[in-house]
């Protein structure tokens, strides 16, 4: 078969290179694709934005109502802010094997806020509400970690999350 690159390069140890880039490439690409997809990683896809300075006075970020709340079909949606330094409400409890569905808003900085094992991570910045939507397969008590740098109380920015067997509650 004819070398494709020989139009456009003369040298043969250069189109063996050039095969081996695009090769790599190709198999980055792949691997990228397929842990997407296998592993539902995806990019936020709702852009919403709220003032971050009146969280407290927004009707979904006020104090009272922040928390862990069932809807009618038995999904599960948590509302969390995360400020400097710590996420709250600072423990929250969901159910396994139910979607669940994250909002959380920045009071301040940049946050990020990642539970390690599991899916769920993403950026919290200030101005905009982040949505994740997820479901944990195992109960047990995870870490809910910040993860952009946001002064010097990063290091102690996280909180607990627990999940719960279905019976045993998730309902606030
Ligand atoms: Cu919040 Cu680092």
């Amino acid at each position: 078969m004819a070398d494709p690159l020989k139009s456009i390069c003369d040298d043969p140890l250069e189109r063996k290179w050039v095969w081996i880039s695009l090769v790599l490439a190709v198999v980055m690409g792949v691997t990228l694709g397929y842990y997407a997809v296998a592993s539902n990683l995806h990019p936020p896809s709702n852009v919403e934005t709220i003032d971050s300075s009146r969280l407290h006075l927004s009707e979904e970020f006020a104090e009272d109502n922040l928390g862990v709340k069932t809807n009618p079909d038995g999904s599960v949606r948590v509302t969390l802010v995360a400020a400097r330094y710590g996420f709250y409400p600072p423990r929250i409890e969901v159910p396994v094997d139910t979607k669940v569905t994250f909002r959380l808003a920045s009071a301040d900085v940049l946050h990020g806020v990642h539970v390690p094992n599991t899916n769920m991570t993403t950026m919290v910045v200030p101005g905009y509400i982040s949505e994740v939507t997820t479901t944990f397969p195992r109960t047990g008590e995870y870490s809910l970690l910040c993860n952009e740098y946001c002064g010097l109380g990063h290091d102690s920015m996280w909180s607990r999350l627990v999940v719960v067997p279905k019976t045993a509650g998730g309902q606030s």
